[in-house]
């Protein structure tokens, strides 16, 4: 039963391209609000090196392999990873691959355009001048009221759908080319405008200290796994995305210069992509920190940093209502390149099998709606009703990325590295330094399989294992996380609250 699939998508106009549509991948939720919240609670600049040494070890083998199978199979996941094992000459069912991957995005996408959707709430709010002046209780009763009001956060949740189907719908050179080639600018002006702006207030140098002195007393094991799982999350990797994105790269280019086609490089790719990624994860902490330590608030107030303690920052500076709806705008831009991502890969597979596009994209989109209205009512309604690993909407969340996401990054390293035919591996990566390749291939196939069980161990082992302080581990429910109070002062010394590799905790 051989099936040949066309590639029917189109391809990224150039090399630039590809990498402003992955890099709007990665840059997301995972850099503007995880990232400085984690690093808060991790104590800073020691954090930020432990990030750093991650995306390096792992992050980009692991993205530098997700890209490769991608441009070798040139179709959406599960039909590239059937391709490429048949041509390996080993079964079809490394397809499942692409199949798991389909499955956590699809699960990542229904909440993924709730949490983003609150951006946009954030951006009307900020406008109409809610904050200016607010003390933190005003604000933090924005943050709740919004919470706890089912019909607000589902309307916020179907604009968010709505615009991120509607783009994927368009197809990747109408829709997702052209939204990236727009939005990214708008994120990097954005961005360099709010670091600025941070740079004039008083606690900049405060803020750039906490970010960049490395206090090594600080790094606790738990750190290296939160660090490890992040790097995972923001570089969008795991769950075939990037393969997505890497199926619509060309083979070669025509040099502007001598006119003569020349490969494209995926090693080099990457790297300007993982480059940009922590650059911009970096920015937003630079952006965020010298607000709040201007105005004498806590770096470790958690999930509720951007929620509570940004808004009321801004809230006391002059021009904040200005900056805070250009802080916000920042978000929802980058949240919606990141999460046309998600949506593509399975629209993509639907239509190779012969699906119009636009109503794959209304099928896929539908269905992650319905099942966000879970992540909706968790906040509110289903608050209390909890099983698991707490509500409805933490089990979807720690299911999708702290156990979906780096079971794809393993299988996907094992597949690079061991069962995909070593000659192809390398035609297809066509990297000039042999001794680059060598090394990257060693860490794929030795290195970063390793570093993921550890971190699979150890999620699991402190979520299920015989601990009797669950909440130390990693992915610790967000149940039992404490409410992340906009003034630290309020928040316990020995926070430990965060999960390790999943967003969660913002219910709190
Ligand atoms: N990287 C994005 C962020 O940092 C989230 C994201 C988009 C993602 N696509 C993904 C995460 C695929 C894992 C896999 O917000």
């Amino acid at each position: 039963m051989k099936q040949e699939f066309k590639p029917v998508h189109g391809m990224w106009a150039s090399r630039w391209v590809f990498i402003l549509a992955a890099t709007g991948s990665a840059v997301g939720l995972g850099n503007i609000w995880k990232f400085p919240y984690i690093t808060g609670e991790y104590g800073g600049g020691a954090c930020v090196l432990l990030y750093l040494v991650c995306i390096a070890v792992v992050g980009i083998p692991i993205m530098v392999a997700e890209v490769m199978l991608g441009r070798k199979g040139g179709l959406s996941p599960i039909h590239s990873m059937q391709r490429v094992a048949q041509q390996s000459k080993v079964t079809r069912r490394w397809g499942v691959i692409g199949y798991l991957g389909a499955l956590s995005g699809f699960l990542l996408l229904s909440f993924y355009t709730v949490i983003a959707g609150w951006s946009l709430y954030y951006v009307w709010e900020g406008a109409s001048g809610v904050f200016q002046g607010a003390s933190a209780e005003q604000v933090q009763a924005v943050f709740a009221d919004l919470k706890a009001s089912p019909w607000m956060m589902l309307l916020c949740h179907t604009l968010f759908m709505a615009m991120t189907m509607g783009v994927v719908a368009r197809g990747v050179n109408r829709g997702l080319e052209k939204a990236v080639e727009i939005l990214m600018p708008v994120l990097f002006v954005l961005l360099i405008v709010l670091v600025g702006y941070a740079a004039t207030t008083s606690g900049f140098a405060d803020g750039m200290r906490f970010l960049f002195a490395f206090d090594f007393s600080k790094l606790s094991g738990e750190a290296v796994v939160v660090a490890l799982g992040h790097s995972f999350f923001t570089l969008s990797l795991g769950l075939g995305a990037i393969m997505a994105y890497g199926a619509y790269m060309p083979h070669q280019i025509k040099d502007s210069k001598t006119g003569k086609a020349k490969p494209v490089s995926i090693g080099s790719t990457v790297l300007v992509i993982a480059v940009i990624d922590t650059l911009v994860a970096l920015a937003a902490g630079m952006a965020i920190f010298p607000l709040v330590f201007s105005n004498g608030l806590e770096p470790s107030a958690g999930p509720g940093l951007m929620f509570e303690s940004l808004p009321l920052a801004f809230g006391q500076l002059p021009g904040g209502a200005l900056f805070s709806c250009l802080f916000f705008i920042l978000v929802a831009c980058a949240a919606w390149s990141s999460s046309i991502s998600l949506g593509e890969p399975l629209v993509a597979w639907l239509v190779e099998r012969g699906w119009k596009r636009w109503r794959a994209s209304l099928l896929i989109g539908a269905l992650a709606w319905v099942l966000g209205i879970g992540t909706v009512l968790s906040f509110n309604i289903w608050k209390d009703d909890t099983f698991l690993m707490g509500t409805f909407f933490d089990n979807i969340e720690f299911i999708s990325t702290n156990i979906m996401l780096p079971l794809g990054g393993l299988l996907i390293a094992i597949f690079a590295g061991w069962i995909m035919k070593e000659t192809q591996a390398r035609k297809e990566l066509a990297m000039k330094n042999f001794k680059v390749y060598m090394l990257w291939r060693a860490v794929v196939r030795i290195f970063s399989p390793a570093a993921v069980i550890f971190l699979f161990g150890w999620s699991m082992w402190s979520t299920f294992g015989p601990d009797e302080e669950p909440a130390k581990g990693p992915p610790a429910p967000v149940e039992q996380q404490q409410p992340a109070p906009a003034r630290a002062a309020d928040a316990p010394a020995d926070d430990a609250r965060v999960p390790a590799v999943s967003e969660g905790g913002v219910n709190e």
